[in-house]
């Protein structure tokens, strides 16, 4: 009750000049007093919140305003730029290969073909219940959408001669609490009285001070109205126009409608929580300490022998790190030494399942990843990933890996997707990188790197290791970090690989059980399955 009684204080009209400080005390003060009382007015809040993402009434205008905007002046004529035109998305992308222009001895490993794979015949020929399964993912689609629509996120024009003045971007509001919304004004010619409204969605408005001459209507509700016969008073009181949100959500934002006669302008106001930072204290002593930031992971299964050669070479370099081991052998044997922790898994729990738990169990900033059979050497420099890691905004950069024939691969590929329609969407995977890096010759920027990667420990276990990927795998990866991950790759930083092309002949038994799990045949059609239906595509086209 203390409460109220303060909070309707601000109402009482105030001599702005003298006491403009003391004023914007009250206003943060009255701003968290403001909230409580919002629980009692509100009748939105009195029976549950609907939480779905709605299509608000103010968004409805605000789509055929838009429209009517982009399809103006339809009558003055015009001319394609073709070679820019044609650079457009054209939203219906059709399953096609690369065509191949000459056949050379050679040709296709200099020029390596460009290869589609079309994920609807591959997944859905042999599905049980093709019309099921589409439908199912529509559905899944569209939900989705609807629960990553923000409507921060939609287009807004501020129109050439409007009198509104209004800030089109960069209000945040956190949930249920209030701020003042900056930029309000009004310029208009004269005339013999001046009148805006604000109508909101998902919050209410008021004032945290009132101005003589301005009559307001609607404070503490959704649509408020302020009018004035004089425009410099009103200007004033628009100054003093406060917004509360009053539906709960941690992540969403508020269009607000802005009209005066015969004019509207929209913005929004961001709605959401601080975002609460996620840092690891390494310790700083001037260098990089290896063994403070960096945690090596990796997945083994059967091949005990290399990754013991693996531990030796790394504790050769780096004789602290924390190695990380995910093991799913069925007849697990003890890897024990200082810094090794041995996970056991479940008997063929697989690849991706195995990434995901070591990389779970880091605790470092960074985590280096590693196959079991790769060869630590001089060349292995981790603090060179450290470094551009540090000093960049890249979250994962990879290296190179050695092959016994002597050449080093950086496995670099682009990913991009293009709309398709109903059916889905296409995803196309190429070699090759988009820049060099300035200030670090040997390393690039790409979408998808080698199996030996440094990356920022939170980065990776948001994106996560698909469970799902069992036996082979490693661009799904990259496709699901695809848009939140900045990912480079440098070539100077180089790890060998135990040998693995050996002739069938000669292989061990190990390794001969080994190449039936990884490498049997039944991985395929799952693959398929999570590209076609979880990712959402109708096609694959990859070089
Ligand atoms: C808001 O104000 C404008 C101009 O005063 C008016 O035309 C419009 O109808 C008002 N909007 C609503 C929802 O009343
Ligand atoms: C590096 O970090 C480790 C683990 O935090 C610590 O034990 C060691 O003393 C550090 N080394 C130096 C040189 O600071």
């Amino acid at each position: 009750m203390k409460n109220m009684r303060l909070c309707q204080t601000v109402n009482i009209s105030i001599k702005m000049h003298k006491n403009y400080q003391k004023v914007f005390r009250w206003i943060l003060v009255s701003g968290l007093l403001l909230v409580p009382l919002f629980n009692f007015w509100s009748p939105w809040t009195s029976s549950g919140v609907d939480i779905r993402s709605r299509w608000s009434p103010v968004q409805k205008v605000l789509s055929k305003k838009i429209g009517d905007i982009i399809r103006g002046y339809p009558d003055i004529a015009y001319h394609k730029k073709e070679e820019v035109a044609c650079r457009l998305a054209q939203n219906a992308c059709v399953c096609l290969a690369g065509e191949e222009t000459f056949h050379l001895p050679f040709s296709h490993l200099l020029f390596p073909p460009v290869l589609a794979h079309n994920l609807q015949y591959a997944f859905l020929e042999n599905h049980p219940d093709p019309e099921g399964i589409k439908h199912h993912r529509a559905q899944e689609y569209k939900n989705f959408q609807r629960r990553s629509y923000n409507p921060a996120d939609v287009l807004i024009v501020a129109e050439a001669n409007n009198p509104l003045q209004y800030p089109i971007q960069g209000v945040e509001v956190q949930p249920l609490k209030t701020i003042i919304i900056p930029g309000l004004g009004l310029k208009q010619e004269a005339r013999s009285s001046y009148t805006v409204n604000l109508t909101a969605t998902l919050g209410t408005f008021d004032v945290a001070a009132t101005v003589d001459m301005v009559s307001i209507k609607g404070e503490g509700e959704n649509y408020m109205t302020l009018s004035s016969p004089l425009l410099s008073a009103l200007n004033r009181q628009l100054q003093f126009v406060t917004y509360t949100n009053i539906v709960f959500h941690p992540r969403t934002a508020d269009s607000i409608q802005f009209a005066t006669e015969g004019h509207q302008a929209f913005f929004t106001i961001k709605v959401g929580h601080r975002k609460v930072p996620k840092l690891y204290n390494s310790g700083y002593n001037g260098g990089y300490n290896i063994t403070a930031l960096v945690t090596i992971a990796t997945k083994t299964f059967i091949r005990y022998d290399k990754l013991k050669d693996l531990i030796d070479s790394i504790r050769k370099y780096y004789p602290t790190v924390t190695i990380v081991i995910a093991d799913d052998n069925k007849d697990p044997q003890p890897v024990t030494g200082p810094h090794i922790e041995h996970y056991i898994m479940p008997f063929g729990k697989g690849w991706f399942a195995g990434r995901n738990l070591a990389v779970s169990q880091v605790n470092t900033k960074y985590v280096l990843w590693v196959d079991d059979d790769f060869i630590f050497t001089a060349n292995t420099k981790l603090e060179k990933l450290v470094d551009i890691l540090e000093k960049t905004t890249l979250d994962l950069v990879g290296g190179a890996v050695r092959e016994v024939t002597g050449y080093a691969a950086t496995f670099r590929h682009t990913i991009s997707v293009e709309d398709g329609g109903e059916e889905g969407d296409c995803l196309h995977i190429r070699l090759g990188y988009h820049h060099v890096i300035e200030g670090f010759p040997n390393c690039v920027v790409a979408d998808a790197v080698i199996n030996f990667f440094m990356a920022r420990t939170h980065e990776v276990q948001q994106v996560g290791f698909d469970p799902r990927l069992s036996r082979k795998g490693h661009l799904e990866f990259f496709i699901d970090g695809l848009g939140s991950l900045h990912i480079g790759s440098c070539s100077d930083v180089i790890v060998n690989h135990a040998s693995k092309i050996k002739l069938p002949w000669t292989k061990s038994e190990t390794r001969k059980v080994y190449e039936k799990f990884r490498y049997s045949s039944t991985g395929g059609n799952d693959r398929d399955e999570l590209i076609y239906f979880k990712n959402r595509f109708k096609c694959m086209t990859r070089q």
